[in-house]
């Protein structure tokens, strides 16, 4: 399965970045405001930060310009490289691991301040056993911060806006060789709590415009109208006790 999309990511990586150009900055995702406006992460002057699915780095390279300590793992070697060269260009020095994050085994137990991931948990097929794996990385009162595809969006076509698919409809889809996973709402705040995270702070951006530094408003799926109407992004917040 995930050989599948790691293979549409070697594939469709170069394109993505070029297509996307996303900026050096915390971003959360399609609709979504930056940590700028959000303020989730707190001062990052010394801190840990694991980040998860970090395609190229433009997340974590912004965390090191603050002065984090960044590692960034991603499953495919096309995105490595490009983040390696962005953190090169941009002066900064992110350890990279690539792996599927179902297992952060190259990671020490109670190691890091903050587990970060933006829209790369939709490729995750068992989020219970990433979320267990979050949960033993982090140090005591560590911070999980994570955004990811509104598990409603992709029930609704981009352009007609008309129902494509059962909410429920939960699990792998494929649309061509693009293959990704649905989760429930329900499913995903139940995972969290059954890695005993705690939840702190759920979020649903408001995308009837756009925000500063979001990308990728008005490409792709991420239509002005269809996210006039329906939420893109959600962003969850959770702590280590
Ligand atoms: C939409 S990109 C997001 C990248 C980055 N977080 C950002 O916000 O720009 C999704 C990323 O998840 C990575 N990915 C997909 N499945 C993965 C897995 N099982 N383990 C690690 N990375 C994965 C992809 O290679 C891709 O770089």
């Amino acid at each position: 399965m995930e050989k599948e999309i790691k293979k549409w990511w070697e594939g469709n990586s170069k394109g993505y970045q070029k297509e996307s150009k996303i900026p050096i900055d915390i971003h959360y995702g399609p609709g979504a405001p930056n940590e700028r406006v959000l303020k989730l992460l707190g001062n990052l002057k010394g801190k840990k930060i694991l980040e998860i699915g970090c395609g190229g780095a433009q997340c974590g390279i912004a965390m090191a310009k603050k002065g984090a300590k960044v590692i960034g793992i991603d499953i495919s070697e096309e995105q490595l490289k490009f983040a390696k060269k962005l953190s090169e260009k941009n002066k900064v020095n992110i350890k990279f691991y690539q792996g599927n994050i179902e297992s952060l085994k190259m990671i020490k137990s109670n190691s890091q301040d903050i587990v970060f991931t933006a829209w790369a948990l939709l490729y995750v097929g068992n989020l219970d056993k990433c979320f267990k794996e979050v949960f033993r990385v982090l140090k005591k009162r560590g911070i999980f911060v994570l955004s990811m595809p509104h598990p409603f969006y992709d029930t609704i076509s981009e352009r007609a806006l008309k129902v494509k698919r059962s909410y429920f409809d939960n699990g792998k889809f494929r649309d061509r060789d693009f293959v990704a996973y649905h989760h429930t709402f329900s499913d995903i705040i139940n995972i969290i709590i059954n890695s005993k995270l705690n939840i702190e702070k759920v979020i649903e951006p408001d995308s009837r415009k756009k925000h500063k530094g979001d990308p990728w408003y008005g490409l792709w799926g991420f239509t002005k109208k269809k996210m006039y109407y329906f939420p893109s992004t959600i962003i969850i917040k959770a702590r280590k006790k």
